[in-house]
């Protein structure tokens, strides 16, 4: 199996996280969890600390750009720990191992002639960090998100991205899946079909980014931005670059698609290097219609919601409530409604209920199973649950692991192991409660990259001693759980939250 390379894009540090930037993080986190149990995994994520942006929130706090990224990074870091993200390398594009890399790129450019010098006269939206031509503003205003422009008029290096306009066509029509979903994929195309024009890569009434090599100016903080995914392997000889490049997916929001869809590949040919696998442009998370963002003032804190929900609650909503790819309104009232029926209801109370009859009836003590024919429907479960894995299809992914969860509570209610003892039809009730011992190990493991805390509880009272974290194909045949295991019940999994009165 080809190593698997995952990267989010790195956040602007221009204040505290909000719960749109764990979001693409928490996925990328499922996608990198899910890979490693299944061969060699890369999981990027970091922050981008250059630019106007931070600059000029650094000078609203009275403090130097660095010191400012320095203060930060203990919060940003901290979210991802919260949210139990398991990323392998977290860049700042302030290290010196970026630093040299975007250097080293641009000088290689500039002796290839893919970097030029020339005038640039036009406009640039500062929180978007985005040069616009007049004819593209809307009304005057930034077209990707409505705020004022202001002008600039600088001699800068431009990088020559008209030339490789043909190729991106070409590209984008031998691979109709490279960027997700269709309605970005047109999108690009469309701005291909227009033609895309050259861009300004370097700043010259900015101080802060990666200076210019042997020239006035930063760096452009996109162009410097983007190479963050290949300088954290150590581009162009390190191991890791030999290992992962070119990704296998590159997640990120909508806004940035052009960036990371024509930009992207671009600067990559230019230095000879593959384009990545898939891009995967995602929806927003939104308030009553707009984007949850810092700037609208509108944003959602994050630690906040792990506290009152707990981590695994809200990775499960983000990534249960919409399909991956289009928008969604956020509100308390989902969560909570997600969290006591979903969460709560159907796989806590599926746990306990199970673990508390086997406690009772067989001092818990895993039994002996029966013909296995309850299994038999369920064994290309975990094939499934992995295409859809990667194919992006979180909901789905979850909805399919979610029929095992009722199909378990459908077969307590109905073949009603109360009865069965009563009865004293022992075998068949050893039968039933060794699916739902069975059943309960194959949703801890399914759900491990989703819930990584949770399934965690869900195996420790299983007593189960193997590795959660493993290839599923082969852990998951009906009947790994050995008869005579001691279950232990134990705390609840997702204890009932009341809805705030609004
Ligand atoms: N620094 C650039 C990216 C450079 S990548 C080489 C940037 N940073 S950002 O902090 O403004 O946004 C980064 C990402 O955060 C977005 O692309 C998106 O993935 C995520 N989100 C920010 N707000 C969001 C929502 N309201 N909803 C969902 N995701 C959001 O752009």
């Amino acid at each position: 199996m080809r190593p698997f390379y995952v990267t989010t894009p790195i956040y602007y540090i221009s204040g505290n996280p909000h719960i749109g930037h764990a979001y693409t993080t928490i996925v990328a986190d499922v996608l990198a969890r899910t890979a490693r149990a299944h061969g060699p995994a890369y999981f990027l994520t970091g922050t981008d600390e250059h630019g106007q942006k931070v600059a000029d929130a650094a000078a609203a706090a009275g403090k130097s750009p660095q010191q400012w990224c320095d203060d930060l990074i203990p919060r940003w870091q901290s979210l991802f720990e919260r949210y139990n993200v398991s990323y392998d390398d977290f860049i700042r594009t302030t290290q010196p191992r970026h630093e040299r890399v975007v250097q080293t790129v641009f000088e290689r450019l500039r002796e290839s002639g893919d970097v030029y010098l020339g005038k640039y006269e036009g406009w640039y939206c500062v929180p978007d960090e985005t040069f616009w031509l007049e004819s593209k503003l809307v009304d005057g205003k930034c077209p990707t998100c409505g705020r004022p422009v202001q002008w600039l008029s600088e001699d800068d290096w431009f990088f020559r991205l008209s030339k490789y306009n043909d190729r991106l066509k070409q590209y984008f029509i031998d691979h109709p899946q490279w960027v997700r979903p269709r309605a970005v994929y047109n999108e690009m195309m469309a701005l291909l079909e227009d033609g895309l024009d050259d861009l300004s890569i370097t700043r010259t009434n900015l101080s802060w980014g990666i200076p210019v090599p042997n020239a006035d100016g930063v760096i452009y903080v996109w162009f410097d931005a983007l190479l963050n995914y290949i300088s954290a392997l150590g581009w162009p000889e390190g191991e890791k670059f030999k290992t992962f490049w070119p990704a296998s997916v590159q997640l990120i929001g909508k806004e940035i698609a052009r960036f990371h869809t024509l930009i992207w590949p671009a600067i990559l040919w230019a230095l000879g290097e593959d384009a990545p696998g898939t891009v995967f442009a995602h929806g927003w998370i939104t308030i009553e219609g707009a984007k949850m963002s810092k700037s609208l003032g509108n944003v959602v804190d994050p630690f906040a919601l792990a506290e009152r929900f707990g981590a695994d609650a809200m990775r499960y909503f983000l990534l249960r409530e919409a399909p991956f790819g289009s928008d969604f309104s956020y509100s308390e009232e989902k969560i909570v409604q997600r969290y006591n029926s979903d969460l709560g209801n159907d796989l806590g109370n599926l746990l306990q209920r199970s673990l508390a009859m086997l406690d009772k009836y067989r001092s818990g003590l895993v039994p002996q199973p029966g013909n296995g024919a309850f299994g038999e429907q369920f064994a290309d479960l975990p094939k499934r649950v992995h295409a859809l894995i990667t194919d992006l299809q979180f909901r789905d992914a979850l909805e399919a692991i979610w029929e095992l969860v009722s199909a378990l509570n459908r077969a307590i209610d109905e073949r009603k192991p109360w009865v069965l003892f009563k009865e004293g039809r022992q075998t068949e009730l050893d039968a039933l409660l060794y699916d739902l011992c069975e059943g309960l190990r194959w949703l801890a493991m399914l759900l491990h990259p989703f819930m990584p805390e949770r399934s965690r509880i869900i195996w420790k009272q299983l007593g189960t001693s193997e590795p959660i974290d493993v290839n599923w194909e082969q852990a998951l045949r009906w009947g790994g759980i050995a008869s005579g295991t001691q279950t232990a019940r134990g705390e609840t999994l997702f204890p009932r939250i009341e809805a705030v009165a609004t």
